[in-house]
């Protein structure tokens, strides 16, 4: 019965000016619903949470998706559990991949979920084995395109997706070099990731380490932060660089009422032009029809094999997402963030 569910949600309860704070998500609860004929209930299971959320609760959105309404649910992709099925494609107990957002409980008619069958490991259907790692394969593969011997740059080298990027270009051949936020990010990118060497973008003089790093020049640049990042890797890329354009985090809290920074738009330009270098940006919704059958072939491969390890940075409780996403905004994440909800 619905009074037995609690349904704990947490809305956008305003819009934030630079980095969220807490009060900018308020948490509230009532019964959870009852499934209509052709519907299942959901209990969220795993929560993702990903630097595209903060996107999303600008009153103008990114385009690709519709901005989060004040008092509306954060949206956010789970791993659920089907509690109540009037749909025939589902039963009680299944584990489904989902939309269900920053909640405990949600409806769906079916359209949206995708079995996870027995996957032992389920919350890496949103890391590793889903949205964040398929970005990585297809952004490093069919536009970076990295070939052996070739120098490889991948910013915010230790995260979700940059964590892939990596070990997937060394799968390829490649020469990797990290950039990641704070000595132990760094260590864990050479230790356990593969990385030839990763550089403290919060350290000082980041241009000159990435020039000593990067002796032959950059080939590709994985573009996940801009800023100062950005900054150090435009002198060294080579003719003919690739940059798959994923993101630009360092950007996303940005205060668009503060004085804008230097124009750093001509250096862009010349250097694209003069570099013939050629950056791309994609929005990885647009690929799932012809790639991600290849990428589920080839990534369950690759970790089955122990090729590709996948860090997961789980955090337990619904009511802790908010400090969860304003701390990924941050760098306090170490790995793919989920949040734990009800295991
Ligand atoms: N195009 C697409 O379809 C698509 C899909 C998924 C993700 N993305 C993008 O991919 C990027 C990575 O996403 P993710 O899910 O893998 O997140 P993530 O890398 O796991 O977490 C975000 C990381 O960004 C770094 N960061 C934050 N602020 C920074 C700053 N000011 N300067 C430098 N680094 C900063 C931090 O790492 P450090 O501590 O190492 O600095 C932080 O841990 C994001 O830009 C995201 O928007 C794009």
């Amino acid at each position: 019965m619905s009074e037995q569910r609690p349904n704990r949600r947490i809305r956008l309860a305003a819009r934030p000016r630079g980095l969220p704070a807490q009060s900018d998500f308020r948490m509230d609860t009532e019964p959870a619903p009852e499934p209509a004929d052709g519907q299942v209930l959901l209990q969220t299971r795993f929560l993702s949470l990903d630097p595209y959320m903060r996107n999303l609760m600008d009153e103008v959105g990114p385009g690709y998706a519709p901005p989060v309404g004040l008092g509306q649910t954060m949206v956010g992709g789970t791993v659920s559990r089907v509690v109540a099925s009037r749909n025939p494609r589902f039963q009680v107990g299944e584990t489904v991949l989902s939309n269900a957002g920053w909640q405990d409980y949600a409806l769906s008619d079916g359209a949206d979920l995708t079995s996870l069958g027995d996957l032992s490991q389920p919350s890496l259907a949103l890391g590793g084995l889903g949205m964040p790692g398929f970005t990585a394969y297809v952004g490093l593969l069919d536009i970076g395109q990295p070939q052996a011997g070739e120098t490889v740059v991948v910013a915010a080298a230790t995260g979700a997706v940059g964590s892939v990027v990596g070990q997937l270009a060394k799968l390829k051949g490649a020469r990797i070099v990290g950039i990641a936020g704070g000595p132990e990010k760094c260590r864990h990118a050479v230790e356990v990731l593969g990385y030839d060497a990763c550089l403290d973008h919060r350290a000082p003089d980041l241009e000159s380490r990435l020039a000593a790093a990067c002796p032959d020049g950059i080939d590709v640049y994985f573009e996940n932060v801009g800023g100062r990042v950005l900054d150090a890797v435009l002198p060294l890329l080579n003719l003919h660089a690739r940059v798959p354009l994923c993101g630009f985090i360092a950007h996303y809290n940005q205060d668009h009422n503060e004085p804008a920074a230097m124009d750093q738009r001509p250096q862009l330009l010349a250097t694209l032009l003069q570099k013939r270098v050629r950056m791309e940006g994609f929005i990885i919704l647009d690929h799932y029809a012809d790639r991600f059958a290849s990428f589920q072939r080839d990534m369950s491969q690759w970790v089955g094999d122990g090729r590709v390890v996948l860090v997961e940075d789980v955090v337990d409780g619904l009511e802790q997402a908010p400090a969860a996403l304003i701390g990924l905004l941050q760098g306090r994440n170490f790995g793919k963030v989920v949040v734990r909800v009800a295991g």
